[in-house]
């Protein structure tokens, strides 16, 4: 393997390169990333007709105690669903109440975590024309341990009004499926709307689940795509994603159903959400918008115009100064300074549609209008775009086998070097040998991720699909990054992702393999300059995809500065077999492991176990 590390033979690779694209589904977000525990808060998810299914809450009691129902009485006009309790029972005597109480309980998604010690804040809105004596309280599944609760007592008079309660639950216990219940031995009627529960130390502050956000930031993501994928499309357009719908007071969002991926979603996560995401874990924002398609319909040129108007609010909304309509809802969230948003992406792969180009052509005249600086991606590739249909940048997606996926490494070597560039937004090895996250699916990824940045002259970004997935709403395999209520774990193309993340911004040098009859190695070389340690490092990665194990002479040269043998680091994700995955169980079974090269310099004799991706950490 020879190097050519001189500086004048560099090219620099993108500095917004390696990010990541998260999506709504698999409950990524709602009963994941967003911390939020209690599910459907508002009522709404069975819909605004009433009587309406209040899926997952459940009555504490019986029909001979206890009525729950909803009805369109909320205080909040845009959901107007809420949850009136009639409770039959009394505190004592010949119709007294189960003891504890009947009332109402949430199991959120699949259970909460509550753990010893941590602080939740509790938010909700009663009415009642009666005295109230409530107990909130987080219990075990089956409602027997009591971790923490809190009474909320009021006069005739105190309620009559909807009135916001709100307050802390310290818990004094740990467990990781409990409920949130809301309880009372005093009969009369009382209504319940956007009932919340939130753990207080979130991930900056910001209603991120602190775990799951901290496996995003140890990737040093350049940028985040967001919503989706086919989120922002829905299955119809009526269950799209709509931004303007996820912003402001969270208990005046609607919510709604994630009809492409089959859930609800009260939009705790909205635009504001991912536009703070994307600042606090110093990545570019990258809107994918819905350009009037859904899976199933599309909008015509001829009446695309509201959707185009609702795009460049949507920008307003992040960029504008807090004194323009938009800029002013954003401003009063706490967020006066704009968002850098500079990448917007026209639609979701829907090329092949009737209308998608005639109407592209108008979302990019009028966001070019009022933000020129905004580099605008088409969903259609380079044959498609010319002055008349421009493009700053065009969107591909890549969803293969592992054997395709390793030669696709290969796939921009032909590609007419002017023009615009290729966003590799989605890509991801499916089928069978990608099972859950497998080793080979990490492998051939890693390969065609050298291949991205041996020809990062003409791609300009790149992201895996999916991000997420919540183990018991697996509607998409694989996934980076699987959790449950308590738990996460990466996979291993998780995992492989850290191979890359000094690539953005550094320096990529001409690498190039002589082996005979061997063709399953694949390799790049950059250097990059470390902010941890201040030191300069050339790091050479090599995809071995086939059987055998590899003794390669690695020869640098053209390097102004010596290799240092002490602090130069070898790392290797390999495996045992090629299947390998990793589980709650057994986290690390596939994970990368870091060793000192004893003989660094600039011609070394190296090893390159069967089926690994291997970096050679030089020091300069
Ligand atoms: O990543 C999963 C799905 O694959 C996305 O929603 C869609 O864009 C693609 O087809």
């Amino acid at each position: 393997l020879s190097v050519d590390a001189s500086p004048q033979n560099a090219q620099v690779i993108p500095g917004n390169m390696f990010g990541i694209f998260f999506e709504e589904i698999n409950h990524a977000g709602a009963g994941g990333l967003w911390a939020e525990l209690v599910s459907n808060r508002g009522f709404e998810a069975g819909g605004s007709n009433t009587p309406s299914n209040i899926d997952p809450w459940l009555i504490i009691g019986d029909e001979s105690n206890i009525i729950v129902a909803t009805d369109r009485s909320s205080c909040f006009a845009s959901n107007p669903i809420a949850l009136q309790m009639e409770v039959l029972c009394e505190a004592s005597g010949t119709n007294a109440c189960p003891s504890g109480g009947v009332g109402i309980y949430n199991p959120g998604y699949w259970g909460m975590n509550i753990e010893r010690t941590k602080v939740y804040r509790a938010t909700m809105y009663i009415r009642s024309s009666e005295s109230v004596e409530l107990t909130v309280s987080l219990t075990s599944s089956d409602g027997l341990q009591n971790l923490a609760s809190h009474t909320i007592t009021g006069d005739k008079e105190d309620f009559v009004e909807w009135t916001k309660v709100e307050f802390d639950l310290a818990s004094s216990g740990r467990n990781t499926n409990a409920r949130l219940q809301l309880t009372t031995t005093k009969s009369g009627i009382i209504w319940f709307d956007q009932v919340s529960l939130m753990p207080s130390d979130t991930y900056m502050g910001h209603g991120f689940r602190k775990d799951l956000a901290s496996m995003l930031a140890n990737l040093k993501p350049r940028f985040l795509k967001f919503p989706g994928g086919n989120y922002v499309m829905g299955n119809y357009l009526v269950n799209a994603f709509r931004w303007s719908e996820t912003v402001g007071p969270w208990e005046e969002r609607p919510g709604h159903f994630n009809d492409a991926w089959a859930y609800w979603t009260d939009d705790g996560l909205g635009f504001f959400e991912f536009l703070q995401l994307s600042e606090d874990l110093g990545a570019c924002p990258l809107w994918v918008v819905n350009d009037g398609a859904s899976l199933n319909e599309e909008v015509p040129s001829a009446t695309i115009a509201a959707f185009v108007k609702d795009v460049v609010n949507g920008i307003e909304f992040a960029r504008g100064d807090p004194q323009t309509a938009w800029g002013s809802v954003r401003a009063a969230m706490g967020h006066p300074e704009p968002f850098p948003l500079f990448y917007v992406s026209i639609g979701n792969q829907e090329c092949s549609k009737h209308y998608y180009k005639d109407n592209y052509v108008k979302f990019y005249s009028a966001i070019k209008a009022s933000y020129p600086d905004i580099k605008v991606i088409s969903s259609c590739d380079t044959s498609a775009i010319s002055p008349v249909s421009p493009a700053d940048l065009y969107d591909v997606h890549v969803y293969t086998s592992s054997g395709d996926m390793f030669s696709k490494s290969r796939m921009f070597e032909t590609t007419a070097r002017n023009g615009p560039k290729a966003v590799v937004s989605e890509y991801a090895v499916t089928g069978n040998d990608a099972g859950r996250g497998t080793l080979i699916a990490a492998l051939a990824e890693a390969a065609f991720l050298i291949g991205l940045e041996r020809n990062s002259d003409v791609v300009e970004m790149a992201s895996c699909a999916p991000l997420f997935v919540n183990d018991n709403d697996r509607r998409w395999s694989p996934d980076a990054i699987v959790f449950n209520s308590w738990q996460h774990y990466g996979c291993p193309n998780y995992w492989m992702l850290h191979f890359f993340k000094d690539s953005s911004g550094a320096a990529l040098h001409p690498s190039t393999i002589q082996l005979s009859n061997y063709d399953q190695l694949v390799t790049s070389a950059i250097t990059w300059n470390s902010s941890q340690d201040g030191n300069t490092y050339l790091k050479i990665k090599v995809v071995n995809f086939g059987s055998k194990a590899v003794n390669l002479n690695i020869s640098v040269t053209g390097l102004q500065t010596d290799i240092q043998t002490f602090g130069s680091i070898k790392t290797v994700l390999t495996s045992g077999w090629l299947r390998d995955e990793n589980s709650f169980q057994q986290p690390d079974k596939v994970v990368p492991a870091a060793s000192p090269i004893t003989n660094a310099g600039e011609q070394m004799g190296v090893v390159l176990d069967s089926y690994s991706l291997t970096s050679f950490d030089l020091l300069l």
